[in-house]
């Protein structure tokens, strides 16, 4: 690496941390954070803290409101955009306008007004924006790009792909920001973005329609009367952890404390809030039918409340077929229990916990083509956050994309394409109609025949 970049991060909450720790470890000799802003000095000053404790110089800590500031004052290489999805599009186009390079998280924006913004940003700045889809890095999901990219099975012509959030992961989008649409886009956009992408990147195409139904079906304070459940307590920290399914235990995690209960004086951002509280706007069930420009469909659900975690992906082409079936977690355990307040699955080890006999966690992938038996294709095993998905993307984004038959580093063009079927998706939950993409009149990029 010839030069170090330096880096401000904008949005400094839990998501931040793997990008503060790559940039105090692994990376640091490629890239060296120089500022933080947030709205709460807190959680700001404890990844500050932890930079310095690495070793490193101070960075300097900016209120949000100055985040324009920041990058005129600082004016640092890149911009690392981690804060709450409805707050991407403004600063990722503050940077660009600034020609500072920019590193979102997904979703880039939550609407066609703010996908419209960064495109036009883009149009004007010689900055570049890069979107951090690190589910194209976990190796089960290289492979089978990896075996549709090698012909396995023919001319892709339809894919169902199923995700399950169980009632821990899950239930986390409905205690939070994510649980109102005009903050997320509602799990279309906030979740379903990971999954567009993944499907876009697989069939090199884009999406051309889209059809929705869905609705707030399980969460939320209507269903709670309708099912006669007893109140609970606004914060699910006060409900009875003997009794109480959705209570998320933060105390019990130094990391979750010093981040969220320590710096809720500030703001009252309260992370664990009632997941059946009136004011809901966020659907936790879903159905999508949508159509892409090369011919395929793709038949959508997305399920926030399951009783396990993981994903079912089929995918037919003129050869054959292609199954990848994930069990992130085989169950939750009853009230208040065992692993549970490890919100994100993914970040379990393989296998944990008794009970799994029947649902054993773990990943198969198997291609069957015509005329043949099933195989099962063997998934390289990954080390780390996402299935050893976080690491290698990581690599790419500080050190420069590695050379990739896959093509895993996705650029602002996936991350519009990805949103707007979320956002096709949306309105389609208005308006009861088909979405055509195309009149949206965002630019999708080229499709694999262009
Ligand atoms: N790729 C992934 O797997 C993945 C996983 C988790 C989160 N994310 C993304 O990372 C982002 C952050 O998620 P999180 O779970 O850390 O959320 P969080 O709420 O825990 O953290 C967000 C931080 O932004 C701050 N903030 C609030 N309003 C702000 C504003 N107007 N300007 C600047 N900062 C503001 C908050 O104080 C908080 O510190 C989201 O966009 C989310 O989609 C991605």
């Amino acid at each position: 690496v010839s030069e170090v970049k330096r880096y401000a991060l904008i949005g400094t909450g839990h998501r931040a941390t793997m990008f503060v720790r790559a940039l105090t470890t692994a990376h640091k000799d490629a890239g060296q954070l120089v500022a933080l802003a947030d709205t709460n000095a807190h959680r700001a000053g404890v990844h500050a803290a932890n930079i310095t404790a690495a070793g490193l110089p101070a960075v300097a800590i900016y209120d949000a409101a100055d985040a324009h500031r920041m990058l005129d004052e600082v004016r640092p290489d890149r911009l690392i955009v981690t804060s709450p999805d409805y707050t991407h599009a403004g600063y990722v186009v503050a940077a660009l306008d600034r020609g500072i390079d920019v590193i979102s998280e997904k979703p880039l924006t939550i609407d066609a007004a703010g996908l419209r913004a960064i495109c036009d940003a883009l149009d004007r700045s010689t900055a570049d924006l890069t979107v951090t889809f690190n589910y194209r890095y976990s190796p089960r999901n290289a492979a089978v790009k990896r075996l549709i990219t090698e012909g396995a099975i023919g001319k892709v012509l339809s894919v169902h792909f199923e995700w399950l959030l169980d009632t821990a992961h899950g239930a986390d989008y409905f205690r939070r920001w994510h649980r109102h649409k005009e903050s997320s886009g509602g799990l279309l956009v906030h979740k379903s973005t990971h999954h567009f992408d993944l499907v876009n990147w697989w069939l090199a195409d884009r999406p051309a329609s889209v059809y929705a139904l869905g609705g707030l079906r399980f969460y939320g304070a209507q269903n709670a009367i309708d099912r006669g459940l007893a109140p609970a307590p606004a914060l699910s920290r006060d409900a009875d952890p003997a009794a109480e399914p959705f209570r998320l235990d933060m105390a019990a995690d130094p990391h979750l404390r010093q981040l969220y209960i320590e710096a809720e004086h500030l703001d009252g951002y309260h992370r664990d809030r009632n997941v059946f509280d009136a004011g809901i706007t966020a659907e936790d069930t879903l159905s999508l039918v949508v159509g892409y420009r090369n011919g395929a469909s793709m038949s959508y659900a997305l399920t926030a409340f399951s009783p396990w975690e993981g994903y079912r992906v089929g995918i037919n082409g003129t050869g054959g077929r292609i199954e990848l079936e994930v069990v992130e977690r085989s169950w939750v355990p009853a009230p208040g229990g065992g692993d549970a307040f490890i919100v994100d699955p993914s970040a379990l080890a393989d296998g944990h916990g008794a009970g799994t006999e029947l649902r054993p966690e773990g990943e198969r992938l198997i291609l069957q083509q015509l005329w043949q038996p099933a195989r099962e294709i063997e998934i390289p095993k990954g080390v780390g956050g996402h299935g050893g998905g976080d690491g290698a993307m990581l690599a790419d984004i500080f050190r420069g994309a590695a050379a990739d038959s896959l093509g895993r580093a996705a650029g602002y063009i996936d991350g519009v394409r990805s949103v707007i079927v979320g956002v096709a998706g949306n309105r389609s939950l208005e308006t009861g109609q088909a979405v055509d993409v195309a009149a949206f009149g965002l630019p999708l990029g080229a499709t694999s025949r262009g």
